[in-house]
């Protein structure tokens, strides 16, 4: 099944629990948090003071996406704030196993991103271990930006190595997410779904949600006949 989840960074900042509601009505399981520092990228965007201030007023999931330099020193005042799944850069820190084990000790899950630039190898020792890898679509830092269509066949190559580990890892794709990429995504493998813009930018939001979870796709397994 297709995990859709809106990323505020598209939202009104000035209401933000009136836009989470918004998006949870209209089908979205889970909300995309994008934590950025003004180091790991350029801009900054929510601390966790914010999502402790959010957190009562929504039973969704909160996707906390961590684009921060060394988010071993950040991760327990997210999960206090209350995240239920924290996802860190591997090129933003030197221990992202520790960093796993820590994510795993606060009681949250625990996600590994990939900038573009970075190859699959640099999570290969981690996938047993995590509970989602995170592949961006694009450079993360700004919302609105044009899907990286070579990101693909890393998204494929990572379904792969997921099965043949038999490890129990989600696939998570963040950048330039719409109704027409998404079909390139889920076929590839990936079952969450993060979007802003084509969510919050859409006339129709549930409409758009629909859109973009499209129809369900069924992957065979190399081994099986068809
Ligand atoms: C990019 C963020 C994304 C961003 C996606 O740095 O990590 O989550 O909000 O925005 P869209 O869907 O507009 O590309
Ligand atoms: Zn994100």
């Amino acid at each position: 099944m297709t995990i859709i989840a809106p990323s505020i960074l598209s939202a009104d900042f000035g209401h933000l629990a009136d836009e989470i509601k918004k998006v949870t009505d209209a089908g979205a399981e889970y909300i995309h948090i994008d934590v950025m520092d003004g180091s790991f990228v350029p801009e900054i965007t929510i601390g966790a003071g914010v999502v402790k201030a959010l957190r009562p007023t929504s039973k969704a999931t909160f996707d906390v996406h961590l684009m921060v330099e060394h988010p071993e020193t950040q991760i327990k005042s997210f999960a206090d704030a209350g995240a239920d799944i924290i996802t860190f850069h591997v090129e933003a820190t030197n221990h992202a196993h520790r960093v796993i084990q820590q994510i795993h000790s606060l009681g949250c899950k625990a996600g590994v991103a990939l900038n573009p630039g970075t190859s699959l190898s640099a999570i290969e020792e981690l996938i047993e271990f995590a509970d989602l890898a995170l592949v961006m679509t694009v450079n993360p830092g700004y919302g609105g930006q044009k899907f990286i269509e070579s990101q693909l066949g890393k998204i494929h190559m990572l379904y792969h190595m997921i099965e043949e580990l038999e490890a129990e890892c989600d696939i998570e794709v963040d950048g330039g997410i719409n109704a027409e990429t998404s079909v390139d995504v889920r076929e590839a493998g990936a079952n969450i779904l993060v979007a802003g813009s084509a969510i919050y930018g859409a006339p129709d939001i549930a409409q758009a949600i629909k859109d973009i979870r499209g129809k369900e796709i069924v992957h065979h397994h190399h081994d099986e006949e068809e």
